[in-house]
């Protein structure tokens, strides 16, 4: 193997340690703590494991999290009047609704309903329309992740050409844009994109976020390019589940000069930016008027 791993595991760790010292300093100044309220609907088994992370992980830096746990019968008015709670509430800093929703819910209509400065998932249309023209509001955790690697990690962006494999609105368009605003030169590829392989061969930068274990291979990638991996995939191998990437790691890897591992990589990044917008927003709710 010749590239140097991109450890989002460490990265994830040390950035939480500056948002939890930042806490520290401003509520022990007399500033109220942050909080961040999380509404999960049902019980769908993966959507209770990323929730318990991301109330844990507000804890341990001093995040109050509120919970509204309502069963799937919920109706759309009741969720939304919690919404409309949280949004009155001067103690609530930042409001997560756990995607998905059940199926006679209009999880656009909810999304649109939490107050802009409150969204800390960057979903809200208000939010992705700022980022597209380069105005300062939430950006989603997951793009926003990648992106601060790749600066924390010293790579240089002006001027490289950047691919993104996959277009969806919470991952590949906001990634796009954001590489777009550090003055890369940006390919964006989907499933019907001709010679993919050969586009990915141009690439300095190669994001995948496309959802198909191991689809990359390593002689799609530049020699000397920077691999970020968005992809988890659960695939069977010798006889248990395994988690794997968009990106065949080892043949990648001998290829790339710096590639991001899965797990461990991107997946770490996600969350510590949550936590992060959240601060990002109780800072701006708490900051003394001029
Ligand atoms: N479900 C899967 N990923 C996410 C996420 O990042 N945010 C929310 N709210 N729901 C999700």
């Amino acid at each position: 193997m010749t590239a140097s791993i991109l450890d989002g595991k460490a990265l994830a760790a040390q950035i939480r340690s500056e948002l939890a010292e930042k806490i520290r300093e401003r509520t022990a100044a007399g500033v109220r703590p942050p909080g961040l309220g999380v509404i999960l609907v049902g019980e769908n088994p993966a959507s209770q494991v990323y929730v318990r992370n991301k109330k844990k992980a507000c804890e341990e830096i001093g995040i109050r999290s509120l919970s509204f746990d309502p069963p799937a019968t919920i109706t759309q008015a009741d969720l939304l009047a919690k919404v409309h709670e949280w949004n009155a509430d001067p103690a609530v800093d930042g409001i997560l609704v756990q995607l998905p929703l059940p199926e006679h819910i209009n999880s656009q209509a909810i999304l649109e309903e939490i107050n802009y400065k409150k969204d800390v998932d960057g979903f809200h249309p208000v939010n992705q329309g700022k980022l597209m023209t380069g105005l300062p509001g939430h950006v989603a955790c997951t793009p926003l992740g990648v992106l601060v690697m790749l600066e924390r990690s010293g790579v240089e962006l002006k001027g490289k050409h950047a691919v993104i494999v996959g277009r969806s609105n919470i991952v590949g368009k906001p990634v796009a844009f954001l590489l777009l605003s550090r003055h890369c030169t940006v390919t964006i590829c989907h499933s019907r994109t001709q010679d993919l392989p050969g586009v990915c061969r141009s690439a300095d930068i190669l994001v995948a976020a496309i959802g198909k274990a191991e689809m990359i291979r390593g002689d799609w990638v530049k020699p000397g390019a920077v691999v970020i991996d968005v992809g988890i995939n659960s695939v069977p191998r010798d006889g248990k589940n395994k988690l794997v990437g968009d990106v065949a790691f080892a043949e990648a890897a001998e290829r790339a000069s710096l590639i991001t591992p899965v797990p461990g990589g991107v997946g770490p990044m996600t969350i510590a930016m949550l936590l992060s917008n959240t601060v990002d927003s109780w800072t701006a709710a708490t900051a003394p008027t001029p």
